[in-house]
């Protein structure tokens, strides 16, 4: 499939009971050969209602995220989630729910062939993974997908909850900027 097959097939898709509730997919958004590949969990409300990744509140902090380490949505940066439809109540994604979608993420991969991925979270990164492991067991460290180095860091939704862990998300944040600049 190419971007236009694939966006096609996202928006149409019902292979997994969230396309019940959803307003619409939230594809992926950015720069179609990026460099960099952040990857969230799911659609929220504002989301599901805009069509766009990461654009309320915790968005808003990703972009400081970025901006952190001089990146930008659009330029060298592609942002989308686990799961294109919006868990409702904003629960996780069952394990179902991810598995069902994951075609569409393995295909956005392939056509962007970023140089760094990073998790942003748990849902992320475990399914990125296919582990269990705790965020705190997975920060600090260069995993592997598929050939593509990964790197894992807190949920910005978590982050503004739990203020104290930014400083933790900013140090993963520059470890991902020198993995980035080691590989380049
Ligand atoms: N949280 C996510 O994981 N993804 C979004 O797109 C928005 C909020
Ligand atoms: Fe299809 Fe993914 Fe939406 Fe489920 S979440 S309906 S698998 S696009």
């Amino acid at each position: 499939m190419n971007w236009d097959q694939l966006r096609l097939a996202v928006s149409n898709c019902t292979a997994c009971p969230l396309y019940e509730k959803r307003n619409q997919t939230v594809f992926g958004v950015g720069d179609e050969n990026a460099d960099w590949l952040f990857v969230g969990e799911g659609p929220g409300a504002r989301e599901d209602a805009t069509g766009e990744p990461f654009v309320g509140q915790a968005g808003q902090l990703l972009d400081q995220m970025l901006a952190a380490i001089k990146l930008n949505r659009g330029q060298q940066v592609y942002i989308t989630n686990i799961v294109k439809c919006r868990p409702p109540n904003n629960r996780n994604p069952s394990a179902n729910e991810a598995r069902q979608c994951k075609s569409y993420l393995t295909r956005q991969i392939a056509l962007i062939k970023p140089k760094l991925i990073v998790a942003l979270g748990k849902v992320a990164a475990q399914n990125l993974l296919q582990c269990e492991d705790s965020i705190s067991s997975l920060r600090g460290k260069v995993h592997d997908y598929s050939g593509i180095p990964l790197i894992v860091t807190y949920h910005p939704a978590y982050l503004l909850r739990s203020l104290p862990e930014k400083a933790k998300a900013w140090k993963d944040l520059c470890f991902a900027q020198s993995t980035m600049q080691s590989i380049e």
